[in-house]
């Protein structure tokens, strides 16, 4: 799975996404060591904080599944689904994905003029917190 794959597996996941208070789409697609793809899209809900990233759907249903080791992630997203700024992940979502990533882990944002930013988890992630 290339990124462009990866970036367009994210924009079709962003398609099913349920943000009727915010208004605001997000598509996750998270590319696994063995080549799977988990996909995942933001889950709102009337009690706001009960919602769910994209990021963290996508991370969710993988390691729900059994996979636990990550390559790359592709993020977009915007509202009414019009990207037209990169969708950086929240700092939960951060957080989240370096339970199972390490710092080179990479983080794909794609906007609607067709730019690709490329960064890693521990760029938008330094100092991260450990257990150990
Ligand atoms: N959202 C994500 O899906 N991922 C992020 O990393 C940041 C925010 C969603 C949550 C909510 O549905 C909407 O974007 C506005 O915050």
């Amino acid at each position: 799975m290339n990124d462009h794959s990866l970036i367009q597996a994210a924009k079709n996941a962003m398609t099913h996404a349920w943000a009727p208070y915010s208004g605001f789409m997000v598509g996750a697609a998270l590319l696994a060591q063995d080549g799977r793809v988990f996909t995942g899209c933001n889950i709102e809900n009337a009690s706001f904080s009960v919602t769910a990233c994209a990021e963290r759907t996508a991370l969710f249903k993988a390691v729900s599944e059994g996979c636990r080791s990550f390559t790359a992630l592709a993020v977009v997203g915007g509202k009414g689904g019009v990207c037209d700024d990169f969708a950086w992940p929240c700092g939960a979502c951060r957080q989240a994905l370096s339970e199972f990533c390490g710092e080179s882990f990479r983080v794909l944002l794609w906007k609607d003029d067709g730019t690709v930013k490329i960064c890693t988890l521990g760029e938008l992630l330094p100092g991260t917190f450990h257990l150990k």
